[in-house]
């Protein structure tokens, strides 16, 4: 039986970069959105920091000035920042989260830059986070930061704020959700952070060799540090996979611990998902074939085919492995009867690769090069398989989303991949995808013929179907995780 949780009074300050829908690049912001979410449902106090770009989305929602929350004055060196709260209510819950108002900073074409002051606008949201909890006289028991962004966060607390007694319990949780952005800046960028007599406390070596390291920071400095799947959790702890933070990980590896994301069921489900036009379920799979029809009529490709739809859903960035599609696609389109349908935007060199794939074979290929998360939904719906060859992923989702969504994932056996996807076995029938591990041109193909050589068999392919459709990753398991964690840390510093 589950233990009892105590939730006795538990106060988490989150603070993200990205939190969708109001402002999102890619997982971050629908993991701290749904972090949000669950935390609050289980009567956790959660508040949740994030800036108010430009760019946010703000059309359906109705936003509040924070009036505690007004013009408050955070100093930097010789600059004097302010910056004022509102507050807007997160889909599906009745809890209102924070956005900090500060447009000399936030007021750019997009979230991330490469402005000289990139440094200072997530400095500032560490500090404008702190800075809330001091006005609203409000002790949080966890700060739980997330990336590169939030990463000065545990050692502001440490220093610039290590007078304040408020915080003398509060503890630092820092989740890593891609070990390969850690903003990097010049050495001098630490003038002017207030980061007081301890910017001994940063690494010395990056400081010696001219660079300050937000992530690395982070990692020195929380007292608790998380990723997104248990395998990733090991896997940055190697040369291969750490991005050079390998050995700061590793020289942690007791407060390293690795949690699976959870999915949002309530928005990805094709019982009831209303952004696809047809519902079905593995008990009765019929309408999964007429969101195939649809989706290739939509996307101008022969509407009749019987042949299989491969999609991919994603950021168009090396990561993700789309360094191995030249040398596999081209001859794999030639020689099978198949469709490829690709939705995404990232590197020029990708989107140039799909282009000119769709270009010539514009009856095979579809390319859509935006994101859209409407036709996201469509293209899992409609879709037979799913493409995701990471060169690294910390957690993914859209495999995830594929399984509920009868859409067999052929992935690389690496991070959240390995630990969301089984490999199908012809002989007992068991697993849910097709897997591969060697991050190569010929083991990809392997997998994606065999995958494609089971799909006439429709019987097998069905089995395959219900078997990722009966996967339950929901978040309701995982969120109870971060809270023994949250506690746990309470429970060893008490010691
Ligand atoms: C990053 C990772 C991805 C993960 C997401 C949310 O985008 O690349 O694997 O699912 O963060 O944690």
């Amino acid at each position: 039986m589950a233990k009892a949780l105590d939730l006795s009074p538990l106060k988490v300050c989150l603070v993200s970069a990205e939190v969708t829908p109001f402002a999102k690049t890619g997982g971050l912001g629908d993991v701290t959105a749904a972090l949000a979410r669950h935390l609050h449902r289980l009567g956790v106090d959660v508040r949740l920091f994030f800036p108010f770009y430009s760019i946010t989305d703000t059309g359906p929602f109705e936003l509040l000035a924070d009036d505690s929350l007004r013009h408050v004055p955070v100093r930097f060196g010789e600059r004097e920042l302010v910056f004022s709260v509102f507050d807007a209510r997160l889909p599906r819950t009745d809890l209102d989260v924070h956005l900090i108002h500060a447009p000399d900073l936030y007021h750019r074409p997009g979230i991330y830059t490469n402005d000289v002051d990139e440094h200072l606008r997530f400095a500032f949201l560490s500090r404008a986070a702190i800075e809330s909890c001091q006005r609203l006289d409000w002790s949080p028991d966890i700060f739980h930061c997330n990336d590169w962004h939030t990463g000065l966060l545990p050692l502001y607390l440490k220093s610039h704020y290590a007078w304040d007694d408020l915080f003398t319990d509060s503890r630092t949780v820092l989740t890593i959700h891609n070990v390969g952005y850690q903003g990097v800046f010049p050495a001098s960028a630490v003038e002017g952070l207030e980061l007081g007599d301890q910017a001994s406390l940063l690494d010395e070596e990056d400081l010696e060799a001219g660079r300050l390291n937000f992530l690395k920071t982070g990692i020195l400095h929380a007292d608790l540090l998380t990723t997104v799947s248990p395998t990733h959790a090991k896997e940055i702890q190697t040369a291969e996979y750490g991005c050079g933070l390998d050995r700061q990980l590793r020289a942690r590896s007791d407060d390293l611990v690795g949690v699976l994301n959870g999915v949002e069921y309530e928005e990805w489900d094709p019982v009831d998902d209303p952004l696809i036009p047809f519902a079905y379920s593995r008990r009765e799979l019929a309408g999964k074939e007429k969101n195939k029809q649809a989706l290739l009529d939509e996307l101008s490709l022969p509407a009749d085919s019987q042949a299989p739809v491969v999609g991919v859903v994603s950021r168009l960035a090396e990561q993700k492995g789309f360094g191995l599609f030249p040398e596999v696609l081209p001859e794999l389109l030639a020689a099978r009867d198949l469709h490829l349908v690709v939705l995404g935007t990232g590197e020029e060199r990708y989107e140039e690769f799909f282009r000119e794939l769709e270009s010539r074979d514009p009856m095979k290929v579809s390319f859509t090069n935006t994101f859209d998360n409407a036709l996201a939904h469509r293209i899992e719906a409609g879709s037979d398989l799913f493409l995701m060859p990471s060169l690294y992923e910390p957690c993914g989702l859209n495999q995830m989303y594929s399984l509920r969504y009868g859409t067999v994932p052929v992935v690389r056996k690496v991070g959240g991949l390995a630990d969301s996807v089984i490999q199908y076995d012809a002989e007992t029938g068991n697993g849910t995808g097709f897997l591969f591990e060697e991050f190569s041109a010929a083991a990809l193909r392997r997998a994606l013929e065999a995958a494609l050589d089971l799909y006439p068999n429709p019987e097998r392919w069905q089995q395959l179907m219900r078997n990722g459709m009966a996967k339950d990753f929901s978040w309701d398991r995982q969120i109870r995780k971060y809270v023994d964690l949250y506690r746990r840390r309470g429970a060893d510093e008490a010691k």
